[in-house]
């Protein structure tokens, strides 16, 4: 499974990069909002050609605003041509579906296939149904983005459990303790679950689009969206360096440096 760091604070990702292991970067308005409030007056074209040098060889996605067919095509061609020249890794994030309002707005889909054509690539963000997610690989997105994290807070809030953002819902889900009712949306019972069917259609209809599991808050998430077959994952810098941490490890450093003898340690001095 290929790591994604989901962030665009500059020295997270220069950081997370300085490992050798990471395979891409996603951003969105809201981690572009948090990454650039520590920074006032900070050139944006600047930052963002330093982020996308950074990631050199690897996938930067960038996400329109507009929320029209037009306006997305419009914002994709003009991030593409400004950006994609510094190191040819921008990928354009586009809403599955913009709309606003209970129904439903085609031209998420109608976008994502455009700049397809055109040659763009394209990541289908905000998918919370493997129905979205099939109809954007049809449209053709190099990645569509389930939303994990997000599906398990919808299922928690909808029962009213109290929980922190980071803390694990079982990827089989839960049964509601007073109703003996298990706990789902339509059908998807966690977030991995929804990651879970949409690599099964994927598969099933050998569609090329790759599965990015997006809104994944802690290590056993991560490794669940691996275990059933995620292509990628994209994780806060937090939860990428918690992928390290084991108690055990911990300890077992802290013993091997206790136990170090002086005539061992010598040999590093000469
Ligand atoms: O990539 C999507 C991600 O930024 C959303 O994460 O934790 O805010 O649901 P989260």
């Amino acid at each position: 499974m290929k790591i994604f760091i989901d962030s665009a604070d500059i020295d997270e990702i220069r950081e997370a990069y300085s490992g050798g292991v990471l395979d891409g970067v996603t951003t969105n308005p809201s981690l572009i909002k948090k990454a650039t409030a520590k920074r006032p007056g900070l050139n944006m074209k600047d930052y963002i050609n330093k982020i996308l040098t950074i990631a050199e060889g690897t996938p930067v996605s960038l996400e329109v605003l507009a929320t029209s067919y037009q306006g997305m095509i419009k914002e994709g061609i003009k991030l593409y041509q400004i950006f994609n020249s510094v190191a040819e890794n921008v990928v354009i994030k586009v809403p599955v579906n913009p709309s606003l309002q209970k129904e439903p707005s085609y031209d998420g889909i109608k976008a994502i296939k455009e700049l397809t054509d055109q040659g763009i690539p394209v990541n289908a963000t905000l998918i919370f149904t493997p129905e979205q997610a099939l109809l954007a690989a049809k449209a053709g997105a190099v990645f569509v983005s389930p939303f994990a994290g997000r599906v398990d807070d919808f299922i928690r809030n909808n029962h009213e459990i109290k929980y922190d953002k980071t803390d694990y819902f079982p990827a089989s889900g839960w049964k509601n303790e007073s109703t003996g009712k298990e706990m789902e949306d339509n059908g998807i019972v966690s977030g991995i679950d929804l990651v879970s069917q949409c690599v099964e259609i994927f598969r099933e209809f050998d569609l090329q689009s790759e599965v990015l599991a997006a809104s994944l808050r802690n290590p056993r998430q991560v490794r669940e969206a691996a275990l059933v077959g995620a292509d990628i994952a994209t994780l806060p810098f937090p939860v990428i360096k918690s992928l390290l941490y084991h108690f055990k490890t911990r300890e077992g450093m802290e013993n091997f440096i206790r136990d170090s003898v002086p005539e061992y340690a010598a040999l590093f001095e000469e």
